[in-house]
């Protein structure tokens, strides 16, 4: 008995320290005044929606800081420049839609945009698995019945905001939807666009409306733009220096204070150390999976809507000393394809999944189907394939299950906007495309600034 409570009363004292450790960390005057960032507005996650709102918001007068996990900008935009030749090669983001937002950003500065032309001059279609060829496959581009289908959703490409009855047809699990319409002829050619979205037969209709939407559909058929330097990672360079100490990267927030009526307050494990930032406002813009969200310090609501989310997994890479030709092919996890670059001897290529897997089981296995793909074309070659850069773009997609749908959880996550001085932006707030993201975020941004 005695000893029950002089354990219970240590017990307490080491909570009672700690909550004072907490309580403490966002406290102003535990910091050196160096170490307290004031602003007016944190952005967290520095890719294409971060990168924008940071620098829009500063063209409108904010103070911003944007924290960023990884060392540079620019999320999903990856770039590899060749040692020998100073090529650049895009081996992430490729194409931007004719948007003006698009147009401007980039010429906020000064990079010159083209017109997007797919690279490969021929093409080979190839079970990745077994090696497989299919000579006689010629994929449709006709997508005129599946607008026909898109054109029922205008509201798709610009929001979230479904009926409060959401179309039955929206839900169907995809291969449903394509049987339903007689969709197969332009079935392999929307699995091709809406690569990195795993298992797309399975998911709710919903999903492939929006990875493959009307706009996009439409870039296709107009042309897509992309950087006439072919340099896509330049406009995040750009940003970086110009951000300078607004830019905290290689960081990460480790606890948020957001209270109504008062400012934000954030910690920031940083490579110089703990930051306090002090914020009016805050722009969430990396994935919003629980794992990211949960040490803003979330309420029941939020923490309800976070947890729902599950994920899609996709990672890009750059090879050498394949000894084979370019291909593309579907079964998954796996490679997607392999397409030449502009510099000969490299090639990039895609892998994914529905689920994550570890970055040394996905080299491994684009080097299986690469040296498949070799024998299978007959080329002899005894050099083990190198990989000169891979990333993850993992957590890719975020799906919510069919019912949660149906039962209004877009509608609870639009409702987060301003919720706790916290606004969103991203592709789980919209769709995975740039151009519709830079457009969302542009038109969000005033709501920002003129709140409270
Ligand atoms: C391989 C690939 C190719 C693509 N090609 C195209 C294309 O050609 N055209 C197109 O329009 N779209 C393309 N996309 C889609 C792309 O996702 C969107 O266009 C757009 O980049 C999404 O912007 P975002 O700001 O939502 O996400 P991101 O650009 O990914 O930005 C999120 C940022 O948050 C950071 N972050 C994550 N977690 C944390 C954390 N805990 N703390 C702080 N920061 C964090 C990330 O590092 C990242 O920088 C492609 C995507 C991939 C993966
Ligand atoms: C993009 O749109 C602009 C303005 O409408 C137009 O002048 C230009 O030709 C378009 N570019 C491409 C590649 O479609
Ligand atoms: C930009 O977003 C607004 C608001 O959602 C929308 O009305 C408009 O059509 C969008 N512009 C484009 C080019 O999609």
């Amino acid at each position: 008995m005695l000893f029950d409570s002089a354990l219970w009363i240590v017990t307490t004292q080491v909570a009672a320290a700690m909550a004072a450790a907490m309580a403490n960390q966002f406290d102003i005057s535990s910091y050196a005044p160096e170490d307290v960032i004031t602003r007016d507005v944190c952005i967290i996650g520095g890719g294409a929606t971060g990168t924008y709102a940071s620098i829009n918001l500063k063209d409108r007068g904010q103070t911003v800081v944007v924290v960023e996990k990884e060392a540079i900008l620019g999320g999903h935009t990856n770039t590899y420049t060749d040692p020998e030749t100073g090529k650049k090669i895009d081996y992430g983001v490729h194409s931007y839609s004719n948007y003006s937002v698009v147009r401007d950003f980039f010429a906020r500065f000064d990079i010159p945009l083209s017109k997007y032309t797919f690279g490969a001059k021929h093409q080979a279609f190839v079970d990745f698995q077994t090696g497989e060829q299919f000579p006689e496959f010629k994929p449709s581009f006709d997508f005129s019945a599946y607008s026909a289908q898109l054109a029922k959703y205008p509201y798709l490409p610009t929001s979230w905001t479904l009926p409060e009855m959401v179309p039955e047809d929206l839900l169907l699990p995809f291969r449903d939807f394509i049987t339903k319409y007689s969709l197969q002829d332009i079935a392999f050619t929307i699995w091709e666009y809406s690569w990195g979205c795993g298992d797309i037969l399975g998911q709710p209709t919903v999903y492939m409306l929006k990875a493959v939407d009307q706009p996009f559909v439409e870039g296709l058929e107009q042309g897509l733009l992309t950087t006439a330097r072919r340099n896509n990672h330049e406009i995040y360079e750009k940003a970086l220096e110009e951000l300078g100490s607004d830019a905290l990267v290689s960081s990460t927030v480790s606890a948020a204070q957001r209270n109504e009526d008062e400012k934000v307050k954030l910690v920031v494990q940083t490579p110089k150390g703990k930051k306090l930032v002090v914020a009016s406002k805050v722009v969430v813009t990396m994935p919003p999976k629980i794992e990211n969200m949960q040490t803003l310090g979330l309420d029941s609501q939020e923490k309800a809507i976070f947890e729902q989310f599950d994920n899609s997994a996709w990672y890009v890479f750059v090879v050498t000393d394949t000894a084979t030709a370019p291909s593309r092919s579907p079964p998954l996890p796996g490679m997607y394809n392999l397409n030449p670059t502009p510099v000969d001897g490299i090639f990039a290529g895609w892998y994914g999944g529905p689920n994550a897997v570890s970055m040394e089981d996905a080299k491994s296995d684009i080097l299986r189907s690469i040296v498949r793909l070799r024998d299978e074309f007959g080329v002899s070659s005894t050099e083990t394939p190198r990989f000169l850069a891979c990333n993850s773009h993992t957590p890719f997609q975020l799906t919510v299950p069919t019912d949660a749908i149906r039962d209004g959880f877009y509608e609870s996550l639009e409702g987060l906007q301003g919720h706790r001085n916290t606004w969103y932006t991203g592709a789980a707030f919209l769709s995975h495309h740039a151009g519709p993201l830079w457009n969302y975020t542009h038109e969000l941004l005033p709501s920002i600034v003129d709140a409270a």
